[in-house]
């Protein structure tokens, strides 16, 4: 195994909207679209999509999505031994609002999500232990992330932590045991207390973190790129342009990517910028899994975008 992703799944529920209805108010949207998603999911599925041997550990409800998220897991080849059913609870649903700039609003209901536990991570113990890098982002229990960052420190195994959504709650002493922190800017706003407005404010922001002891942090930043920060160094990717029509999912596109580049070439400048082609050339596309190309279409994108 390359990467084992130990996260979140959830059914996306995604409302095209021109307008959002005030209180009281009821207004006909132009489309809709239902597809599998969830952070700790979506990193998977593009990980997967480009070819790196993945596994997830995730729980699902006992409901009409459950086998649906299942199935779609198989469909890339992730290995789902660890994706597990909970009884009486709802699957992880999120209904998303896309307007017409192509931004998103997303509400997040964890159902299942909630009872991914630490004790799940010792019954996976032997499979995590045989992956290269370990993915975690925060739609199941800080406890159980938590655990998760002991159990990779423990076995040497480097953590990406995608501090998403973002939760005043998160210990930075965890923080500082992974080795690669990822938020985007809005996470990084609330994360630190800091303005984001700007490249300058933006670096501060994360100057700040890395003055707290964290390692590698890389903030995406939508259509503005991404930008690396570690000991004195600031490296900024500038972004490709491209027709946006939905951004939901691009920054779990980014980490995705950027976790199967990593592992192959160690070249964190390097899975910086092929990463941020592939958020680029998923948010030409609608839906969160649905807009990821795999690596024939990701190879023809490059073609035409570089
Ligand atoms: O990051 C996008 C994802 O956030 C969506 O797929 C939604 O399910 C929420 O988890
Ligand atoms: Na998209």
């Amino acid at each position: 195994m390359d990467i084992a992703v130990i996260g979140s799944n959830m059914v996306d529920l995604i409302t095209y909207v021109d307008q959002m209805p005030k209180a009281g108010e009821t207004l006909e949207a132009p489309t809709f679209q239902m597809g599998c998603g969830g952070k700790g999911a979506n990193q998977a599925i593009a990980a997967a999509k480009l070819g790196a041997k993945v596994m997830m550990q995730s729980k699902v409800g006992d409901d009409v999505f459950a086998d649906n998220t299942i199935n779609n897991f198989k469909q890339y080849g992730v290995d789902t031994r660890y994706v597990e059913k909970v009884n009486g609870v709802s699957s992880g649903v999120a209904p998303i609002f896309v307007d017409s700039s192509s931004q998103n609003r997303i509400l997040i209901i964890k159902g299942a999500n909630a009872h991914l536990q630490p004790e799940d991570i010792d019954r996976a113990a032997e499979s995590l232990q045989q992956c290269k890098l370990i993915v975690l982002q925060l739609e199941i229990p800080l406890e159980t992330v938590y655990y998760a960052i002991d159990f990779a420190n423990k076995h040497a195994i480097p953590v990406i932590l995608n501090p998403a959504p973002a939760s005043k709650a998160l210990s930075l002493e965890y923080a500082c045991k992974c080795d690669f922190f990822m938020p985007n800017e809005t996470e990084l706003e609330i994360l630190t207390g800091m303005p984001v407005n700007n490249m300058a404010q933006i670096q501060a922001a994360a100057g700040f973190l890395l003055g707290k002891g964290l390692k590698n942090i890389i903030v995406t930043l939508g259509e503005k790129g991404a930008v690396w920060l570690h000991d004195d160094h600031i490296v900024h990717v500038p972004p490709y342009k491209v027709n946006a029509v939905d951004t939901s999912g691009a920054g779990d596109a980014f980490i995705g990517c950027f976790a199967h580049h990593y592992i192959q070439s160690g070249d964190v400048l390097a899975a910086m910028k092929e990463a941020s082609l592939f958020a680029a050339c998923s948010v030409t596309g609608k839906g969160t899994q649905s807009s990821y190309p795999n690596q024939t279409e990701f190879e023809l994108f490059k073609q035409h975008c570089l």
